[in-house]
C-alpha cells in the first residue's frame, strides 16, 4: 500500500481531533506565507523610499513587515499548542485501541508474536506516528504550499528566471521518488529489528536468574550486542540514504541560487528587472531553500511513518478468531463437562495433539488428568475456556457447546489456575479479584482460606501488598497459593487447576487438600495431577496417552488394570505413601 494510503487509514483516530488538526495545519500554512511575503516588502522599500530616496513611505511598508512578522511568531505559538492536543490525541486514541486489539486476540496470535514486537508497535511506532501527526504532516503541507506559492510568485517578478526555478524541481522530484522507496524499505528494517532487540531486553530481564545461575551472561551480552549491531547498521543504511538525498537538497538550491543571481543580475543591467525586483526575487529565492532542505526530514520522517503504521496496522488488521456466537446460547446453570471427539492441533504445529478425546464429568465430579509430560493434559485444559479451539469435536458445559456460550459468562462459569502462577505488578486483592465484580471480602477471605494462603495477611501491608514484578517477589509455593485461590474465588461452576499443588510441600500441600477436598465437592473439576496424592482429590482418574483417553476409573481401579498409570506414578517416590 503507498505511503499515502497507509497513512491515510489514520483518519478514523483524527476525526475526534479534527478541530485542533485544521487549526494546527492552518496557522502553520498561514505561518509560512506570511514569512514569505517579507521579501516582497522589501523588494518594494528597495524600489521605493531607497530608489527615491523618499523615507515617507517606509513607515508603511515597515508596518506591514513587522505586521507580517508577529502574525507568523503569533501563529507559530497557536501551532505548538494545537499540536500538542491533536498529536497527543491521536497518539493515546490509537494505543488504547491498539491495546484493546491485541487484548481481545486469541492466545494462539501471542504464541506467533514475541512479546518485544508488540511492545515496539505500541511504544516507538506509536511515537514516530505522533512525531508525524505533530511535525511532518503539518510542515510537509506548509512547505509544499510555501514551494509552490513561492515559484508562482517568482515567476510573476520574472518569468525566465521564475521557470528556472520550476525546472530545477524536477531533479527534486525524481530525487524524492527514489529515496522514499529504499528509505521505506530501510526505516521498516530498522523497526523490526528494534522489536527484535526489545524481545531481548525482555527476555533476558525475565531469565535473568537463569542466565546468572548458569553463569551465561557473557553469552547473553554476545547476543544482545550482536542484536544491537544490526539494528545499528540498520541506522547507519537509513542515514546513508538519507544523506544522498540530503545533498541533493542542500547542493540544488545552491547551484539554482548562482544561476540566478548571475541571470538577475544581467536582466537588471539590461533594464528587464528593476534592482527592487532582484533584492525580492533572491531574497524570495531563499526563502525556498530551507523548505526545500526540511523536505529530507520531513519525508524520512513520513515514511518512517508510514512504515510504523503497516506494523501497526499488521496488528489491527489481525481478526480475533475467538469470539462471541452470533447467537449465544442462554447461559444454562448445568455443571457437566464432556469432551466430544475433541481433536486438536496449535496452527504452527505438525501433528494433531490431541486426537479423538471423549470424557464426560459428571455435575460435581473431580476429575484427575494423568498424562506423561507433553502428553497434551494442558492443551486439553486451555480448551474449556476457549484459550483455543478446538480444531475437531466439541467442549460442552452443562451440555451447551462452549462455542456457544457468550465468552464473559463462560469464562465466568470456568476458572482456571495455571501451571505457571502468574502474578501482575498489583496489590494481592488485585491480583485475586483482578477486577472481577460482584465480589465480596468474604469470598476473599474463604479463597484464600482454601488455598491455604494465609501467608498474605503477615506480608507488610496484608492484601495492599504490590506484588508482582515490580513488588514484593513471592516463593515458588506462595504464587501457586495465590494462584489456586484465584482459580476458587467466586466458587465457579467449572474448575480447572493445572498441577496446583506442585510447588507446595507436604505439610502444605496436605493442608490445601484438606481444604480443596470441600472446594471440589461442589464444584465440577478437571485437575492436572502429577504427584498420587494430588489424584486422590479425584473421584475419577482419566488417563492420556496418544492424544486420547486411554483409560478412566477410579485410582485404584487403574493402579489394578492399567500398567502405563502404574508405571507413570511410580515415578513419584510418594507412590508407596499413597497407594
Ligand atoms: N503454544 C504451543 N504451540 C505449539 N505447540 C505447543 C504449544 N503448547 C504446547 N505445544 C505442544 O503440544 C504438546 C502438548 O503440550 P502440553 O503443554 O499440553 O503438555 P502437558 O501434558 O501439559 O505436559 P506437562 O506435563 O509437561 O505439563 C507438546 O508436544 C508441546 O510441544
Ligand atoms: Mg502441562
Amino acid at each position: 500500500m503507498s505511503t499515502v494510503a497507509t497513512l491515510w487509514r489514520l483518519r478514523r483516530w483524527a476525526r475526534p481531533h479534527r478541530r485542533a488538526i485544521f487549526f494546527m495545519l492552518a496557522a502553520a500554512c498561514g505561518a509560512m506565507l506570511a514569512q514569505s511575503l517579507v521579501p516582497i516588502v522589501i523588494g518594494k522599500v528597495v524600489d521605493g523610499p531607497i530608489r527615491h530616496h523618499d523615507t515617507a513611505g517606509l513607515w508603511e511598508l515597515s508596518g506591514v513587515a513587522l505586521l507580517f512578522g508577529v502574525t507568523e511568531s503569533g501563529l507559530f505559538f497557536a501551532r505548538r499548542r494545537a499540536m500538542a492536543i491533536s498529536a497527543l490525541g491521536v497518539e493515546t486514541d490509537l494505543r488504547r485501541d491498539l491495546f484493546a486489539h491485541v487484548q481481545r486476540l486469541p492466545v494462539s496470535f501471542h504464541d506467533r508474536w514475541p512479546s518485544g514486537q508488540l511492545l515496539s508497535r505500541l511504544t516507538t511506532d506509536l511515537s514516530t506516528l505522533r512525531r508525524f501527526i505533530g511535525l511532518a504532516a503539518v510542515f510537509l503541507l506548509a512547505s509544499t504550499l510555501t514551494i509552490c506559492v513561492v515559484v508562482v510568485l517568482l515567476i510573476t517578478i520574472q518569468p525566465w528566471l521564475g521557470l528556472i526555478v520550476l525546472v530545477s524541481m524536477v531533479p527534486l522530484l525524481i530525487g524524492t521518488r527514489r529515496f522514499e522507496l529504499r528509505y521505506s524499505r530501510d526505516a521498516r528494517r530498522a523497526q523490526d529489528l528494534t522489536g527484535d532487540l526489545a524481545t531481548s531486553v525482555e527476555e533476558s530481564a525475565l531469565g535473568i536468574r537463569v542466565i546468572k545461575a548458569f553463569g551465561r551472561r557473557p553469552h547473553m551480552l554476545a547476543r544482545f550486542r550482536a542484536d544491537a549491531q544490526r539494528l545499528q547498521s540498520a541506522e547507519l543504511t537509513k542515514i546513508r540514504t538519507l544523506g544522498l538525498f540530503w545533498a541533493l537538497l542542500e547542493g540544488l538550491p545552491q547551484v539554482v541560487l548562482a544561476l540566478v543571481t548571475v541571470g538577475g543580475v544581467y536582466a537588471t543591467a539590461h533594464h528587464a528587472i528593476s534592482v527592487g525586483q532582484l533584492v525580492a526575487f533572491v531574497a524570495l529565492y531563499l526563502t525556498l531553500v530551507w523548505p526545500i532542505i526540511m523536505l529530507g526530514w520531513l519525508l524520512a520522517l513520513t515514511q518512517e511513518a508510514a512504515s510504523a503504521c503497516r506494523r501497526i496496522f499488521e496488528v489491527l488488521d489481525t481478526e480475533p478468531t475467538i469470539l462471541d456466537p452470533q447467537r449465544p446460547v442462554p447461559a444454562e446453570q448445568g455443571t457437566t463437562l464432556q469432551f466430544e471427539d475433541v481433536h486438536f492441533r496449535y496452527e504452527d504445529g505438525e501433528d494433531e495433539v490431541l486426537r479423538g478425546i471423549d470424557l464426560e464429568l459428571r455435575a460435581g465430579e473431580t476429575m484427575a488428568l494423568v498424562g506423561a509430560v507433553g502428553s497434551g493434559k494442558t492443551t486439553l485444559t486451555a480448551l474449556v475456556p476457549r484459550l483455543y479451539d478446538v480444531t475437531g469435536g466439541r467442549v460442552l458445559i452443562g451440555g451447551v457447546d462452549v462455542r456457544d456460550l457468550r465468552l464473559d459468562q463462560l469464562r465466568h462459569a470456568v476458572t482456571t489456575a495455571f501451571e505457571d502462577a502468574t502474578l501482575f505488578s498489583a496489590s494481592v486483592y488485585e491480583n485475586l479479584t483482578l477486577g472481577r465484580a460482584g465480589i465480596t471480602d468474604a469470598d476473599v477471605a474463604e479463597a484464600i482460606d482454601v488455598a491455604q494462603a494465609q501467608f498474605v495477611h503477615d506480608l507488610p501491608f496484608g492484601l495492599d501488598t504490590r506484588i508482582g514484578e515490580q513488588g514484593l517477589s513471592l516463593s515458588g509455593g506462595q504464587r501457586q497459593r495465590l494462584a489456586l485461590a484465584r482459580a476458587v474465588l467466586g466458587r465457579p461452576r467449572v474448575l480447572v487447576l493445572d498441577d496446583p499443588l506442585s510447588a507446595l510441600d507436604v505439610h502444605t500441600e496436605s493442608q490445601v487438600e484438606a481444604a480443596l477436598r470441600r472446594v471440589l465437592a461442589e464444584t465440577t473439576a478437571l485437575v492436572v495431577a502429577h504427584r498420587p496424592s494430588t489424584v486422590l482429590l479425584a473421584d475419577r482418574v482419566a488417563l492420556l496417552a496418544d492424544g486420547r483417553v486411554a483409560a478412566v476409573g477410579t485410582h485404584s481401579e487403574l493402579l489394578d488394570t492399567v500398567p502405563a498409570y502404574r508405571q507413570l506414578l511410580a515415578q513419584s517416590s510418594e507412590l508407596e505413601g499413597v497407594s
